[in-house]
């Protein structure tokens, strides 16, 4: 195992009710004024809002508010949130929803307090934090990034038509509640792209070296194949708190940097989708889905043994009768059943990319990941995209 230092400095309350236990007593002791944060309004239909804003009022909270943070957050979002904060001198931002939410409340707790260009110095390439970001809570909604419990933001720049992610531990929320009957309401279409995305950081971080026997990978096919399990009872019965509770922690478990230690990790595939998504505005989960099964065609051959591994330790495929080379394509097809049978895209017109996208743009705007079993090279992403096209 690769040597590595672990803190995670997020304080999780999970379970249902949490909200209406902790949030007032949470807030309150950040101080006085809260900016309330939240997307496009699914908070106001289904409850939570009011639940939200009657545990603030109970704790005498003043309270902000910045709405409409839509899927795939953008800077000049970032930009109009840090304003609205240093305007009414915030002490706590509170960011209820998805990762998209809690993303960009990541970077607007960092440009509140930064008096430089927080994208050229923090997200155009790593930056050291050498300032305290405001106080930041989360509320998790959907199941899916895991960004309540890392310090990973990911925003896109409109201007420059890129999307990239950045992870500072010093971003980490401070506390996240997690209701996973909050989740109840998410429409299947992103259930399941969020659920696939769980699924794709636990492969991306799996499908690296090292090969031999490690924590990380027995954790990871133990969430992988609890990722499947639930996300098949959760589209049975999307009130299944078993179901619901499961993938609400796989995804935090996922991303929390606990299956990455002492891995190289990959992510290649996240490279590709967020650019897609920087010119196309693309779901995340929904781009991974139609990206991966595509990739891993390309690169099983240089991760043989663990692609052999997954089809039998995740799909449960019996290796008799089958070359290595038949057994690790097993894997790979099984996940490609796995998203049609779930009802994900699998090509990128069905996930509504038009023929005009400049697929070659895109490609060459990646980054190439040092970890992937293989490097890619520009060329060969580009071959990915069209071959899903
Ligand atoms: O905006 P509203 O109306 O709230 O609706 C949202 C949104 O349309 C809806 N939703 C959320 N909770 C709901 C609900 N609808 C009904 N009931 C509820 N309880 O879901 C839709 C998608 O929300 P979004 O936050 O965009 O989804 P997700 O959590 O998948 O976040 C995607 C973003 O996170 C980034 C992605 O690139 C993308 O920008 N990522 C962040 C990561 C991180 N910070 O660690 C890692 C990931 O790999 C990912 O890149
Ligand atoms: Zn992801």
């Amino acid at each position: 195992m690769n040597n590595f230092i672990f803190e995670n400095a997020t304080k999780v309350y999970f379970g249902k009710g949490c909200v209406k236990e902790y949030l007032a007593c949470l807030s309150a002791h950040c101080g006085q004024t809260v900016m309330l944060c939240y997307g496009g309004g699914s908070v106001k239909k289904n409850g939570i809002y009011d639940e939200v804003t009657a545990c603030l009022k109970k704790a005498g909270q003043n309270v902000i508010e910045f709405s409409g943070i839509g899927p795939n957050p953008t800077y000049a979002r970032v930009l109009e949130g840090a304003k609205l904060a240093r305007e009414n001198r915030v002490d706590l931002i509170l960011a209820v929803g998805g990762g998209s939410v809690m993303d960009c409340c990541k970077a607007i707790s960092m440009a509140a307090v930064y008096d430089g260009d927080l994208w050229a110095d923090f997200w155009a390439r790593p930056g050291v934090i050498d300032f305290e970001p405001l106080p930041l809570g989360v509320i998790v909604t959907v199941a899916g990034t895991g960004s309540e419990m890392n310090g990973g933001a990911v925003i896109t720049n409109e201007e420059l038509k890129v999307k990239t992610g950045r992870d500072y531990p010093e971003c980490n929320a401070r506390f996240a509640l997690m209701d996973p009957t909050y989740t109840y309401s998410v429409p299947k279409k992103q259930m399941v792209s969020g659920g696939f995305d769980i699924l794709s950081h636990i492969m991306e971080t799996y499908f690296s070296e090292p090969d031999g026997y490690n924590v990380s990978d027995d954790l990871s096919e133990a969430l992988m194949r609890g990722v499947i399990r639930d996300l098949r009872a959760s589209i049975r019965n999307p009130e299944d708190y078993t179901a619901r509770s499961n993938l609400m922690w796989e995804a935090t478990m996922a991303e929390n940097r606990i299956i990455k230690l002492g891995k190289r990790m990959d992510f290649e595939c996240h490279q590709m989708e967020h650019q897609l998504g920087a010119y196309t505005n693309c779901n995340h989960g929904a781009g991974l889905a139609v990206l991966q099964p595509v990739y891993y065609r390309h690169i099983y051959r240089n991760g043989l043994s663990k692609f052999q591994k997954f089809a039998v330790n995740v799909w449960g495929i019996s290796p008799e009768g089958k070359t290595e080379e038949e057994l690790a394509c097993a894997g790979v097809e099984a996940l490609a059943d796995f998203i049609k049978e779930i009802g994900l895209p699998t090509t990128l017109r069905e996930l509504g990319v038009n023929e005009t996208t400049d697929l070659e743009a895109i490609a060459d705007s990646c980054n190439l990941s040092p970890g992937s079993y293989r490097k890619m090279v520009h060329e060969e992403i580009l071959k990915i995209f069209r071959e899903c096209y």
